[in-house]
């Protein structure tokens, strides 16, 4: 559906030459919900923009549904782009316009007539549950509200990708949920694929089905979302994935520090509930000293981990590890 192929966009600042993106490489597929999670001047923005040309690339080649992007003139770009909706942290709404002429605009640019209008912009306010804002301006609605305007008026045109930057970044918790919601709703329902940037992990793991870490302008990661959580490679990754509220810093976990044998478990879906350690525990005449764990609940399943402490009888120890190794859990002694 997208292919990035070694994007590099750089910037003219005082007399200086900026790499913001440096020969980034991305396949999306349809109907993927592909997040891109980096730092504060990591290059995000810069990166999501050129999937419309918002920012021209300086080399590369995007490849958007078999078009090459890079090469379309104006006129051929405008087509495209009605293909491409786009939401932004800060809404992006016309102060000046209704709830309802917001979401017409893209419409009556588009040429459509009143009648095509009128039920498009009807079908949507019921579909972000807005119906009874209909007349009101932005600055009388909440942030979730604003954003579920902005996400009505990226539909508008029936596009085929939802370009979302740091779209739940300026929300609350609760609301950043109900707007992922419904992003998935719309993933679902309408086979949309979305890209979606942001610097919190908690984004990546309720809804992202793959997910790229960017670090100064680069791609460091590439992964599912499931084999990022269960084993992270760089330590960007691992600290994303400890900045969630309920994990305790991997990296803080020195393994020379302890007597025994420091292991690493991943579990993967239902194997995160079998009580494998308990039963290790009983089997063998070892004493097991818990570490650190969580399980987090992705969008396709759970994955966890658990770090433990293995005390006893080399000979124990390694019959312990050989049994978790049967039981479809990953292991890796650290
Ligand atoms: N128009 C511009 N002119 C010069 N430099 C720019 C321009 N736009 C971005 N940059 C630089 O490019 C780098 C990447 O910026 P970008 O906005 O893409 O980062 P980001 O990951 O979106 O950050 P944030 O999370 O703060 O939004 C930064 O060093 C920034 O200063
Ligand atoms: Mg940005």
């Amino acid at each position: 559906m997208i292919t990035i192929e070694n994007l590099s966009k750089s910037f003219e600042s005082g007399g200086k030459k900026i790499w913001a993106v440096k020969d980034v490489n991305i396949h999306i597929n349809k109907g993927e919900i592909f997040g891109i999670i980096g730092l504060s001047g990591a290059g995000k923005s810069t990166l999501i923009r050129c999937l419309n040309r918002l920012e021209e690339p300086t080399e590369g080649k995007i490849t958007i549904d078999g078009v090459n992007i890079t090469n379309l003139n104006k006129k051929e770009l405008r087509s495209v782009r009605k293909d491409i909706g786009m939401i932004f942290q800060h809404f992006n709404l016309l102060s000046q316009k209704t709830v309802y002429e917001n979401i017409a605009f893209p419409l009556e640019l588009d040429g459509s007539n009143k009648n095509e209008i009128d039920s498009r912009v009807n079908t949507l306010l019921e579909y972000v549950e807005l119906v009874d804002k209909r007349d009101a301006y932005p600055s009388s609605l909440s942030g979730g509200q604003k954003q579920r305007v902005a996400i009505a008026r990226a539909l508008a045109n029936n596009p085929k990708i939802l370009l979302s930057d740091e779209g739940t970044s300026a929300l609350d918790p609760k609301t950043t949920k109900s707007i992922l919601e419904l992003l998935n709703r719309i993933r679902k329902e309408f086979g949309l694929t979305i890209v979606l940037i942001t610097h919190q992990m908690e984004v990546v793991k309720d809804i992202c089905d793959k997910v790229a870490i960017i670090e100064n302008g680069e791609i460091i990661e590439t992964n599912t979302a499931l084999e990022l959580f269960r084993n992270p490679k760089t330590k960007t990754a691992k600290t994303f994935i400890s900045s969630l509220k309920s994990n305790v810093d991997e990296e803080s976990i020195i393994p020379e520090q302890f007597d025994g044998k420091v292991i690493r478990l991943s579990f993967l879906g239902n194997s995160a509930r079998e009580p494998i350690v308990s039963k290790m525990i009983n089997q063998f005449n070892i004493e097991v000293n818990i570490l650190s764990g969580n399980i987090n609940e992705l969008i396709s399943t759970c994955v966890g981990y658990l770090i433990l402490e293995l005390s006893g009888e080399d000979e124990e120890v390694a019959k312990a590890i050989d049994y978790l190794k049967n039981q479809n859990v990953n292991v890796e002694v650290i």
